[in-house]
């Protein structure tokens, strides 16, 4: 019965630290991206996103963080997510750019945002994963 507790104790410290750890690992998963999800994002892309963080994903610099090999969307990705729902002026750094501009929030539904966000995550060479729309509609406003 010991072993048994002990074994459960460990299997809920394991779950509860792979809750609070916010690596992208918990967020997405290695699931393919299918062509048609990749037009409907870069549609989206085009609309939304473009004007600032431009065609490739190169952002302007040091005014507009860019999405193409930005380390930001790889390792943190649940504030990026949160930045693009909620909208953002807080300072961040982008592979080691300091970036303090405003991005408005995007006003997308949680479809229309796993959409752009599987395709800002599968282009320009970044292979981050791909996210769903029950994760992004867990990301809240941070208090
Ligand atoms: C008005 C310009 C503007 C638009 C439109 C815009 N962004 Fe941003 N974006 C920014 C700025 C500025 C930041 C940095 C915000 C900060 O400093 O807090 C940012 C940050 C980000 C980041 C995190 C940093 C990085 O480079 O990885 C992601 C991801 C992102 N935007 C994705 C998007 C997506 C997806 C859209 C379209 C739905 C979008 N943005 C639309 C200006 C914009």
């Amino acid at each position: 019965m010991k072993i048994f507790n002990n074994t459960l104790i460990s299997l809920f410290l394991l779950v509860s630290f792979s809750c609070t750890n916010s690596s992208n690992k918990t967020l997405v998963n290695q699931g393919p991206v299918s062509k048609s999800e990749m037009e409907k994002g870069a549609q989206i892309y085009r609309a939304k996103c473009m004007t600032c963080h431009r065609k490739n994903g190169e952002g302007l610099k040091s005014v507009y963080p860019p999405l193409a090999n930005s380390d930001f969307l790889e390792k943190k990705m649940e504030d990026a997510v949160r930045m693009v729902k909620y909208g953002s002026s807080e300072a961040i750094k982008v592979n080691g750019i300091r970036y303090q501009s405003y991005m408005p929030a995007s006003g997308l539904k949680d479809k229309d945002l796993s959409l752009v966000f599987n395709y800002i995550l599968n282009s320009w060479g970044n292979s981050y994963g791909r996210i769903e729309p029950e994760t992004i509609r867990s990301i809240k406003e941070k208090k």
